[in-house]
């Protein structure tokens, strides 16, 4: 009886995001992998058929919140059995991958345990957890390879869509899980990405941002009749993607200075699809504290980078992650972390206390720096970015910016979009527009948003 009503109908699937922008795209991803099976989105987990929560191990206490998130779900998952049905209880993500077995052992809530390397495999596991309780599933699919299915079935939000190149990490960072978590360096080949970004462009996309834990180390398989030339690189992919009609926009993050190629900087220069944006993450100022983390390059290297970067496109904002209280940091390193960002005026940062990762290099370092140290650290730090953050956002009143209107804003008759500069733009529009680029003369500017009418008439916008 059951059985019948569970197949012909609709599943609840409930998934919880944790951390970067990579696991909302994989969160979206699963969705879209789930759908077939029946499974349709819903907010909250009360009476789900199927939870997922997607973590994030790079900061510290994941672990714990996932726990604490999983007590929460035992008497929901309770109420369900008492009514006579299921409720599939998955932990995805980087968590998962690091402690699969001490999270089956400490909450049996848990059903299933899949780390993101095995997501292409999720159709076909919860398949077989819906068989091991007896039930029938209205359809079950194998897939062969990562990212096929997607190739296809993709919901889109918006005009503005993420695209994963490429994952994992061979850095090997010492204070980094990534390399462990998310595995080898590994690049989509050029036809599946290109195929993607057409399906997006003809659903209406405008502007990609092509993923990847250290995306300009991408290198994938040319495209069919490239005549062999071997692998390509991000610019090369850029410039390709750029032909497709419709996609007026592309980024890409995030990026590691020591793969910053020459190709990349002239791209910014000479390909106009290719947005005047770089988040390139230093994390420190101090070549000593560079050299402790491992990211194979100096504060000389990085700032000649930048210098390159700005002579290709000059008015290119620059974005950077920065760790303050990395094991032995002294007031001396800080205060170059300081120095480096005076010397490149960030239009836009995230910064950390550094925290321990279990398994990391760094997690052994003697030295670790005091807590109250590293608060104090992280909010001059911040003052500091937030100072330079201002002053760019300030410096484009008066200028006529391409805005990419995305969505309504908060307010009745506004539109949310984004200048090419990342910078959210409130503009009073009509809905219309979404989905366009029109230019919107800037007047006022906060630390977060810029705001101002649209330069042209509504009609004239593309
Ligand atoms: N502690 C603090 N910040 C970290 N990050 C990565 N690992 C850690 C850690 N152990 C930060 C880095 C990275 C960003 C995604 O997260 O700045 O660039
Ligand atoms: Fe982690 Fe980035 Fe370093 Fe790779 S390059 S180890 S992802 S911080």
């Amino acid at each position: 009886m059951r059985e019948e009503t569970r197949s012909a109908g609709k599943r609840r699937l409930f998934i919880k995001t944790y951390g970067c922008q990579m696991n909302v795209y994989d969160s979206a991803r699963m969705a879209d992998l789930l759908a077939p099976l029946g499974y349709e989105s819903v907010d909250a987990p009360d009476g789900a058929d199927l939870v997922i929560l997607n973590t994030c191990h790079i900061r510290e206490k994941a672990a714990e919140k996932v726990y604490s998130e999983l007590g929460r779900l035992r008497p929901l998952k309770e109420a369900k059995a008492e009514a006579g049905e299921r409720m599939i209880v998955t932990v995805a993500g980087c968590v998962a991958q690091a402690e699969g077995e001490e999270i089956r052992r400490r909450a049996p809530v848990v059903d299933l345990v899949t780390g993101p390397q095995s997501y292409h495999r999720l159709p076909e596991m919860i398949a077989k957890a819906h068989r091991a309780a007896g039930e029938t599933l209205a359809a079950e699919f194998a897939v062969d390879e990562k990212f096929d299915r997607l190739a296809g079935a993709r919901a889109v939000d918006g005009p503005a869509a993420f695209l994963t190149v490429q994952e994992g990490c061979d850095k090997f960072c010492t204070f980094c899980v990534v390399p462990y978590t998310r595995g080898a360096e590994w690049s989509r080949p050029v036809d599946q990405i290109t195929a993607e970004a057409r399906i997006l462009a003809a659903q209406g996309v405008r502007e990609i941002t092509l993923l990847g834990q250290n995306v300009n180390a991408y290198l994938g398989a040319p495209p069919a009749g490239d005549g062999g030339e071997g692998a390509w690189g991000l610019a090369r992919l850029v410039r390709h993607l750029a032909k497709i009609d419709g996609l007026e926009r592309i980024r890409f993050t995030t990026s590691h200075p020591r793969d910053m190629d020459d190709a990349l900087i002239a791209a910014f220069a000479e390909e106009p699809k290719l947005m005047p944006y770089l988040h390139l993450p230093v994390q420190s100022g101090s070549d000593k504290i560079l050299t402790a983390m491992n990211r194979r390059h100096t504060a000389a290297h990085y700032l000649d980078v930048i210098a390159q970067v700005r002579a290709a496109r000059p008015d290119i904002a620059i974005s950077g992650d920065f760790i303050v209280g990395f094991p032995g940091e002294t007031e001396t390193d800080f205060a170059d972390t300081l120095a480096i960002v005076e010397a490149v005026n960030y239009a836009q940062a995230f910064s950390f206390k550094y925290s321990v990762r279990p398994g990391t290099p760094a997690a052994e370092m003697t030295r670790q720096v005091d807590e109250a140290e590293k608060g104090e650290r992280l909010a001059r730090l911040q003052e500091l970015l937030g100072r330079q953050q201002d002053e760019f956002n300030a410096a484009q009143i008066g200028k006529a910016l391409p805005v990419l209107f995305e969505k309504s804003g908060k307010r009745e008759g506004q539109l949310a979009g984004r200048s090419p500069y990342l910078q959210a733009v409130h503009v009073d529009a009509p809905e219309t527009l979404i989905g366009s680029i029109a230019d919107v003369r800037i007047e006022a500017a906060t630390r977060y948003a810029l705001s101002g009418p649209l330069a042209v008439s509504a009609s004239e916008a593309v």
